[in-house]
């Protein structure tokens, strides 16, 4: 039985995941393809077959399918998620889920009344060298967690990501990674406390009105202490968590993990490709029904997403804010 998936948002993001799924041809066919700009759906369809949408509403109300793609931007999580969940049909959606707290919580709840399948764009969570280094952070007397996001203003002028409103700022839209990745090896955060630098990029781009950097302060609920460092002042990209305990220093960057004891370095290089991995896991948890397949839920994004939501309001504020 095939998989039958419809596509919500049909740019940048959502590419990578059709071009996936397409890999995955015995087991997905694709129903339609829904974008506010109806070219970017037409040409979606006329490559992968499928019918056409600009509302998403109307694609719910005349298609059947087994699974829902959510790839919009931040700002336009407008109903998608509630329509999947009223209908019972299982949805993958991109981080961050959402820009306002309440709204997804409200999701979370429906979704576990329902013990609706989800899965977010935690992508990361997909590398093999992700679970080994969660396998030896387990048995380790760990301390410290610090995580990095070193990126150019993505999209320039015009684009939604330079806009509160729209986006969040980088470390709601982007460094979401990094956070999600310092919570899955080093567990919940308990309080944060963020200070942010402005004043250059939006300078040099016209409507930019997000921090150009930040920095978070963590305390994690076991005790663990971490701190983020993230800025759109760089050139390139560059990211990454850290993870320091009693005689190691565990480095992720990229595909390569690092653990290094001072006496002995060991490295090893993923070459997996963990959006591959993510939506097969996806299509497989829908077939066989096993939701454990899932790297990121819903319900575990939430929590990432508070982290972010929290360090914005303490960057505004002043003053540590619980999670
Ligand atoms: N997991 C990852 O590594 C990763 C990478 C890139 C982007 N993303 C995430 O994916 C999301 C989308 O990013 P993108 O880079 O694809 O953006 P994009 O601007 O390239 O594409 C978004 C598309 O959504 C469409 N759209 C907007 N509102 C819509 C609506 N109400 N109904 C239907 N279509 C709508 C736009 O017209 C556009 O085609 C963001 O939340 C982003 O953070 C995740």
């Amino acid at each position: 039985m095939k998989i039958k998936v419809s596509v919500i948002g049909c740019g940048g993001i959502a590419s990578a995941h059709i071009a996936r799924l397409a890999i995955l041809k015995d087991d997905v066919e694709f129903t339609a393809f829904c974008d506010v700009v109806k070219e970017k759906a037409e040409a979606k369809a006329n490559q992968y077959g499928g019918k056409v949408y600009t509302d998403f509403r109307e694609m719910f109300d005349k298609e059947k399918f087994d699974a829902c793609f959510i790839c919009v931007p931040p700002f336009a999580h407008q109903g998608q998620e509630e329509l999947c969940i009223e209908k019972n049909i299982p949805f993958f959606v991109e981080k961050p889920i959402h820009l306002d707290l309440k709204k997804a919580r409200g999701i979370a709840k429906k979704v576990e009344e329902k013990k609706l399948l989800t899965s977010v764009g935690y992508v990361l969570r997909n590398f093999e060298i992700i679970e080994k280094a969660r396998e030896i952070i387990k048995n380790e007397k760990i301390a410290i967690v610090r995580g990095k996001y070193y990126g150019q203003v993505p999209g320039g002028e015009g684009s939604w990501l330079i806009k509160k409103e729209f986006s969040g700022g980088q470390l709601i839209e982007q460094a979401t990674h990094t956070v999600d990745m310092m919570r899955y090896f080093a567990g919940d955060v308990a309080e944060v406390f963020a200070y942010k630098f402005e004043g250059i990029n939006n300078k040099i781009y016209k409507g930019y009105d997000v921090e150009d950097a930040s920095i978070v302060v963590m305390k994690f609920k076991n005790g663990v202490i971490g701190n983020l460092t993230c800025t759109w002042l760089w050139n390139g990209y560059h990211s990454g968590v850290e993870v320091v305990g009693k005689g190691i220093i565990i480095n992720y960057e990229g595909n390569t993990l690092t653990i290094d004891r001072g006496n002995k370095k060991e490295i090893f290089v993923d070459s997996i490709d963990p959006m591959l991995e993510e939506d097969k896991r996806f299509i497989e948890a829908i077939k066989k029904s096993k939701p454990e397949l899932i790297k990121s839920s819903y319900a575990d994004a939430l929590k990432t997403l508070e982290v972010t939501l929290k360090s914005h309001i303490s960057m505004l504020e002043g003053k540590p804010v619980e999670i």
